[in-house]
């Protein structure tokens, strides 16, 4: 009893090294990836450029064995006020000095509550890390599992002079985490594998291998600019094999398929880009090309992707409203979920989507060819489908003439670049674009040079 009340009046961060026993655990770094409270709300009404939590922190430790959830903890401080998403160096050290009743140093309990103010009034995580070591020192990286939301991730070193239980066996430590009010606690000690592009260490533009969800291994094309480094999500193009992008469930879209590389036909896989999108906040960027020559680069920011049993709904905000996925008849493909022609989750009547009727339904083609449907897509305007069929390149001409349509009864690799209706009052144009691609980036979009066509050459 008497203990506990000490430790309850004792524990408080500090930087003095204690006389005699000693335990301390040093705070390192907080990542919150997502600058989500633990709710998955945003912290900030900038989350959508990738602003993050003014964060401060309450932490105790204890290597003396006290149920940790029992201490009283300190008071809060405050540990960045520039809206990081990550707060590096910050080497703050959480102590235990008192130690009396420890004989033997089997390992210890740290608890952390991050909160948006020094009463954590909002919640952005809680959690107890339990840490089984008899090693004197060591480091150790710990990440929560947040619902909803992407989790954060602590990073921290102790030290004690409590010499071990045992001197005949220093087994390598192992740890546990001991889930609080709700987290779900998968530890891990290894350093994260590069999730994305912009992970990769000392990477260069070409094809490298990604761990969206930190174990599964993905080859991905990694462009390096002078912007940053963007994720190729999807190409195509006539460089590489011509494979076919038309399948007929959502589910064959799912996993990743094709080649990647400049213009290669390349798909990520809707449980990539669905994992991914949940690790940080992305902007996409589209690119098409013809020929040499660069039509659109178009921005969207906050890029996410839903989950399968959404049926991967599309989520975004465009920079320039009414075109390409923004634009909008009924629907648009920001807010969509993916579909196919036989598995349709559109939010107009897959009757009504030109993308599939417009030869049925363009009477100015006398008798109408039927339409053959081709791709899945997030088919919200059905104005666009990246994913259509692979048109052979025109010599820099993508608005191909409706006799070529006409004769195969498909659009092409389509994406509207003009806002209002398109061809004849229909949701498409005519064009057909032969290299095009959906790439990531977590970068400043203010630097993107607009008109920079070097993906098209
Ligand atoms: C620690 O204390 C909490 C709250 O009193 C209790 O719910 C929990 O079961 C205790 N844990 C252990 C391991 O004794
Ligand atoms: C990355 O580049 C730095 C500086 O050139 C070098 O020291 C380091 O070894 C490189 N790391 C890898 C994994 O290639
Ligand atoms: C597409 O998905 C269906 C249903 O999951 C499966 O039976 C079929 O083999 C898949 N087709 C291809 C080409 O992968
Ligand atoms: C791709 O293959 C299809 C089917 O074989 C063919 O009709 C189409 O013209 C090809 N596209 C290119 C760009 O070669
Ligand atoms: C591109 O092709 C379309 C359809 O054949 C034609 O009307 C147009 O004049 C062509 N444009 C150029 C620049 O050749």
């Amino acid at each position: 009893m008497l203990k506990t009340s000490v430790l309850l009046a004792c524990l408080a961060f500090s930087t003095i090294v204690a006389d005699g026993n000693y335990f301390q655990v040093l705070i390192r770094e907080i990542d919150n990836p997502a600058g989500t409270l633990k709710n998955g709300q945003p912290c900030s009404n900038f989350g959508f450029l990738g602003a993050g939590c003014n964060t401060w922190m309450k932490a105790v430790a204890t290597a003396s064995g006290t149920n940790i959830s029992n201490i009283n903890l300190p008071a809060a401080i405050q540990i960045n006020k520039n809206m990081e998403t990550r707060v590096s160096n910050l080497n703050l050290v959480v102590s235990d000095d008192y130690l009396d009743s420890v004989d033997a140093f089997t390992g210890f309990d740290l608890r952390v509550v991050l909160g948006t103010d020094s009463d954590s009034t909002n919640i952005i995580d809680d959690y107890i890390i339990h840490v089984s070591s008899n090693q004197e020192q060591g480091v150790y990286t710990y990440t929560s599992l947040r619902d909803g939301t992407l989790a954060t991730t602590i990073s921290i070193a102790w030290s004690t002079n409590i010499a071990p239980q045992s001197t005949t066996a220093t087994p390598e430590p192992t740890t546990t985490g001991v889930p609080f009010t709700g987290s779900t606690a998968v530890p891990t000690t290894t350093p994260r594998p590069p999730v994305d592009c912009s992970e990769v260490v000392n990477v260069t533009s070409g094809v490298q291998t990604v761990y969206p969800d930190g174990m599964t291994p993905v080859s991905v094309y990694c462009d390096q600019t002078s912007y940053g480094t963007y994720t190729v999500i999807q190409s195509r193009g006539v460089v590489g094999q011509n494979i076919t992008f038309d399948f007929p469930s959502v589910s064959n879209y799912s996993a990743a398929f094709g080649e990647p590389g400049i213009g290669n036909n390349y798909w990520f896989g809707l449980d990539n880009m669905h994992v991914l999108s949940g690790v940080k906040p992305y902007a996409l960027q589209i690119d098409l090309c013809c020929g040499t020559k660069l039509i659109a680069k178009q921005v969207y920011h906050n890029f996410k992707i839903d989950t399968a049993e959404k049926f991967y709904k599309l989520t975004a905000v465009a920079d320039i409203s009414g075109v390409g996925l923004d634009y909008s008849n009924s629907g648009k493909d920001l807010a969509a979920a993916f579909s196919t022609s036989t598995e349709w989750h559109g939010p107009k009547a897959h009757d009504s989507c030109d993308q599939f009727e417009f030869f049925d339904d363009d009477s100015s083609i006398d008798p109408p060819p039927q339409s053959k449907p081709y791709g899945g897509w997030w088919y919200g305007s059905c104005g666009n489908n990246m994913n259509g069929f692979l048109y052979p390149s025109r010599s820099g001409n993508c608005t191909v003439p409706l006799e070529i349509f006409d004769a195969n009864g498909m659009l092409g690799v389509n994406m509207r670049t003009t806002p209002g209706l398109g061809f004849n009052g229909y949701d498409v144009d005519l064009q057909s674009y032969d290299r095009v691609r959906m790439a990531l980036f977590t970068f400043d979009s203010s630097t993107i040079d607009r008109t920079d066509s070097s993906f098209c050459n």
